[in-house]
């Protein structure tokens, strides 16, 4: 293996298949040309992969053929050779049981694609929640010098005269529908209202989360994460990616000079000031497994404690990604961190400059939308925090931006469902024995008990709680939630049902208590009692026997390592392999 993405004689990797004297090179070059490619593509320029989730399967991110098309434009004027290629295309809204139960397989897919290619750069497009840490966590482990482009957010919906964000406004169309104050016609007409232009969901949910993660990570351009996806900056963009790709092939500067501990804090501190996804924490958690980085799930909370939100976007606020894009951007809001010293500005991007010079004059234009360090929309210590207790050893995390405050210190009596599907069979009974005091746990949702960690973890309320005004319960589950979604949900807890985590002992009618200011999560049963519900426990039984489930569930690890599989943790570079024929 190389140290870097040139050979031992300086020339590029992708020369020991383009530059080969005899039948192996005759071979590379010759079946190229086929695509009417002339000579001089193969004369030792840089050549530069583009991966593309595009599906229409995968709708948020249906026109990423076009925006590799710009990146194209770029690389070729730089004097680079693109060449566009498919990756695994995860739709969040369509995938069962869950996209995320994919996301390792569209790494594994990815890095080994980039790998085994005549490759010596990568611009990764994606959009859809797990597409953009898939790639990440893939040029991570593969380490070739790599630029990101998000496909960025859709138009914001309109409905009845009013914004409404895609994923926060279904939620709330939901208990509409459910309490009587929408119809069924209303409803259908609104799905169109909602998303009405291509790009992915434009609430900060876990899409919009990525994409800011890999700006402020330092992987995508300035400003990227937020051009709307109909936007001709978006593609201006694109192009200019296009043109950096080429230099940092030049430069030798790859995903491990980028993503390290500076950048990953930087992201943290990010996340708690844009009101990012709970998601972040897993997806940031598994890519710095990929470099080795040092990261704990309690970096988390220590890093964002400090940090109030600045952004004012639903599902925590009021606005959407394209008031986001008008009012400056993620770099205005790295510029009120960067001021207060909240972030490392010294982190390299792939501007080749440092974060701090990127953003230093970063206008805003929108104080309604981007608020100031001095006065936040919500104050620091409001964003994702890390609860601990017995009822989760490895951890658990809220988004406290989301929940109810009152909420926040509850105590409570169990109301046990080891599905979403128990409990949506009972949630509508007049007769549920629950009221707003009811602490509902939901169980084997996690990456081995669903499988895939779906986002089922804000089950909707019992109806007959909906009908009384109640809008809003603790839930407790080992799944995730939707970055799109709000209510005071506890996620993540670690070890999951499905491992033999506490979760799966706990009995309806058990008190559970929930303080978040002390980050405490107790279940409210002695030790004693708990080893005799140990001793009878049973495992679920496997959910296959064959395929990727299978691979997935022997070997996937929990919550707080990042969900990756346990192989899979790690780099393996950029070696070339040998030759095939
Ligand atoms: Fe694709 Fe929300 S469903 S980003």
């Amino acid at each position: 293996m190389t140290a870097n993405s040139t050979t031992s004689d300086g020339a590029l990797r992708s020369s020991q298949w383009f530059g080969a004297t005899g039948r192996a090179g005759m071979g590379h070059r010759s079946w190229m040309r086929s695509q009417g490619f002339t000579p001089e593509v193969f004369d030792g320029r840089p050549v530069i992969g583009i991966a593309t989730t595009w599906s229409e399967l995968a709708p948020c991110n249906v026109h990423l053929h076009r925006v590799a098309e710009s990146v194209k434009r770029g690389v070729w004027q730089a004097g680079g050779f693109p060449l566009e290629f498919p990756a695994m295309a995860l739709g969040e809204t369509l995938l069962r049981p869950t996209a995320m139960l994919y996301r390792n397989l569209l790494a594994m897919e990815a890095e080994e694609l980039m790998r085994a290619n005549p490759l010596d750069g990568v611009v990764l497009l994606s959009g859809c929640d797990k597409t953009t840490p898939g790639l990440l966590m893939a040029a991570a482990s593969v380490d070739l010098p790599a630029v990101m482009v998000t496909g960025g957010p859709m138009l914001n919906g309109k409905y009845q005269g009013t914004d409404v964000g895609s994923g926060t406004a279904v939620w709330r169309f939901e208990e509409d529908l459910v309490a009587g104050r929408m119809t069924q016609e209303e409803c259908v007409f609104a799905e169109g209202c909602m998303a009405r232009s291509n790009g992915h969901c434009m609430t900060m949910g876990t899409a919009s989360t990525m994409a800011s993660m890999a700006e402020a990570l330092g992987m995508q351009l300035p400003y990227s994460a937020t051009w709307p996806a109909v936007d001709a900056r978006r593609y201006e963009t694109a192009q200019r990616a296009g043109q950096v790709i080429v230099g940092l092939v030049r430069d030798d500067l790859r995903p491990s000079a980028i993503m390290t501990r500076a950048a990953f804090e930087n992201a943290i501190r990010v996340n708690a000031a844009i009101g990012g996804s709970t998601n972040a924490v897993i997806h940031l958690l598994a890519i710095a497994g990929r470099l080795g980085v040092p990261l704990a799930l309690d970096d988390f909370d220590v890093l964002a404690r400090d940090v109030p939100t600045l952004l004012n976007l639903q599902p925590s606020g009021q606005y959407l990604m394209e008031d986001f894009c008008y009012a400056g951007g993620l770099p205005a809001v790295m510029r009120e961190l960067a001021e207060s010293g909240l972030l490392h500005a010294d982190a390299i991007t792939v501007t080749g400059s440092a974060v701090g010079a990127n953003v230093a004059d970063a206008p805003c234009w929108n104080r309604e939308v981007i608020k100031t360090m001095a006065e936040p929309f919500q104050p620091a210590g409001t964003g994702t925090a890390v609860l601990r207790g017995n009822l989760a050893p490895g951890g658990a995390v809220i988004k406290q931006s989301a929940s109810s405050p009152h909420l926040l210190k509850h105590r409570g009596r169990a109301l046990v469902f080891d599905s979403p599907t128990d409990y949506y069979a009972v949630s509508n009974d007049p007769d549920l024995d629950v009221d707003e005091d009811t602490v509902l746990v939901i169980r084997y949702c996690g990456p081995r008990g669903y499988p895939g960690m779906p986002e089922v973890s804000n089950v909707a309320l019992p109806r007959k709680l909906l009908l009384r005004g109640v809008r809003d319960m603790v839930r407790i589950c080992d799944g995730r939630m939707s970055g799109t979604a709000y209510g005071t949900v506890v996620l993540h807890v670690s070890p999951e049902a499905a491992a033999g985590g506490p979760l799966a002992l706990v009995r309806t009618g058990d008190w559970i208590t929930l303080d978040v200011p002390a980050r405490a999560l107790t279940l409210e049963v002695s030790d004693d009692d708990l080893a005799v519900r140990r001793a009878q426990w049973q495992p679920p039984a496997a959910h296959a026997s064959r395929g990727w489930t299978y691979l997935y569930t022997e070997h996937v690890l929990q919550a707080d390592a990042g969900a990756d599989l346990d192989f899979l943790v790690g780099a393996s570079g950029h070696p070339v392999p040998k030759d095939s024929h």
